[in-house]
């Protein structure tokens, strides 16, 4: 199989990239502007979505068999801060893609989220009405209905929850941010009202690839971690990891702290039937998710001379 994965340096993109290899695919991989090695011999070229004939010509030369768009502006406050930008990337990037593929007969799996729930009502089904309560949030769903009508076959939208997992930039993931914010001295506050069901990246590409090979598979499904943490605890999980004292993480109230925080959905977690009893990947726990935790290469001295306990930390690769 041929596969061309957009997205290919975020941290998702990343890790469908190398389970695509695993797999032993075909693999062609693009990103905006970013050039990331993938392997020995593989880099992602910078393809941006907005470069239409560019995307269109590539695909036609290749004439892939599935396309995975993991490519978006995924936190919501850099779509807040350039909304029009974000939605020509969330919303028509997403959109043009599924239309090539349909075009080409290649399977199309695109990605999205959690945020399109308000949080009032968890565990959500994937046929719950979704109610985004931020501009994030309502780019995503609105690609989900726009990437949905473009056929009902060979393609899936896949909803996914907060990730854990390595990025190629080591600054992506909860353990990531964490770790950067201490080596640059500063303590980050974390809430234990706001609950999510977060899901290893590595874990989430296996079912995506598996997902390539399963054309009966069609439509909206949730994928995510088997457990629900709050974004303290998972905070006090993650430095427990690596032997880091828990006094490094405040402990907070969503509720107490800013309107901004008000339009963020407090309990995001999901039912993930039908999909989990289809497929031979299974969701992690929390613990099996932490174990894949790295520290990024460029933090490791600083890690070596601030933790308490670094012995803790035992990589796993
Ligand atoms: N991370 C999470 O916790 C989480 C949770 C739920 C859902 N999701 C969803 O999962 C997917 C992947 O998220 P992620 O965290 O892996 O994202 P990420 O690390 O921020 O990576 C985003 C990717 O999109 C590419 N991109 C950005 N602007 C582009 C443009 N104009 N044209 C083409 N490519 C562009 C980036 O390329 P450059 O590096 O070259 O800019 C990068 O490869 C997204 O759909 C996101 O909404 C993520």
């Amino acid at each position: 199989m041929k596969v061309a994965v957009f997205g290919a340096s975020g941290m998702l993109g990343f890790a469908v990239c190398k389970s695509v290899l695993r797999r032993g695919f075909k693999l062609f991989v693009y990103s905006n502007k970013s050039r990331v090695s993938i392997s020995d011999n593989l880099e992602s070229k910078p393809l941006p979505f907005s470069d239409d004939d560019k995307i269109t010509r590539e695909l036609f030369d290749h004439w892939p068999d599935a396309i995975i768009n993991c490519g978006a502006i995924s936190s919501p406050d850099e779509v807040n801060k350039s909304i029009e930008y974000a939605h020509s990337v969330n919303v028509l990037g997403a959109y043009r893609l599924a239309s090539i593929a349909s075009h080409i007969g290649a399977r199309y799996i695109h990605v999205s989220t959690d945020m399109v729930f308000d949080g009032n009502m968890s565990p959500y089904r994937s046929t719950d009405m979704p109610n985004p309560t931020s501009v994030y949030g309502a780019q995503k769903l609105e690609a989900e209905k726009k990437v949905l009508s473009v056929t009902e076959e060979n393609l899936v939208v896949l909803r996914v929850t907060l990730l854990n997992g390595n990025s190629p930039r080591g600054r992506r993931s909860p353990h990531e941010k964490i770790l950067q914010a201490l080596a640059s001295g500063s303590k980050l506050t974390l809430f234990d009202d706001e609950i999510r069901q977060p899901c290893s990246v590595e874990n989430l590409a296996d079912v995506m690839v598996e997902l390539l090979e399963r054309p009966n598979l069609n439509g909206l499904f949730h994928w995510a971690g088997s457990e629900e943490i709050s974004r303290y605890n998972l905070g006090l999980r993650i430095l427990e990891r690596f032997g880091i004292n828990s006094d490094q993480i405040i402990r907070g109230k969503m509720k107490d702290n800013g309107s901004n925080l008000s339009k963020r959905p407090s309990h995001l977690s999901f039912i993930l039937e039908p999909l989990v009893s289809k497929v031979r990947t299974q969701p992690l726990s929390i613990k099996q998710q932490i174990q894949e935790l790295h520290v990024p290469n460029e933090l490791y001295s600083w890690y070596r001379e601030f933790a308490d306990d670094p012995s803790c930390y035992i990589p796993r690769f």
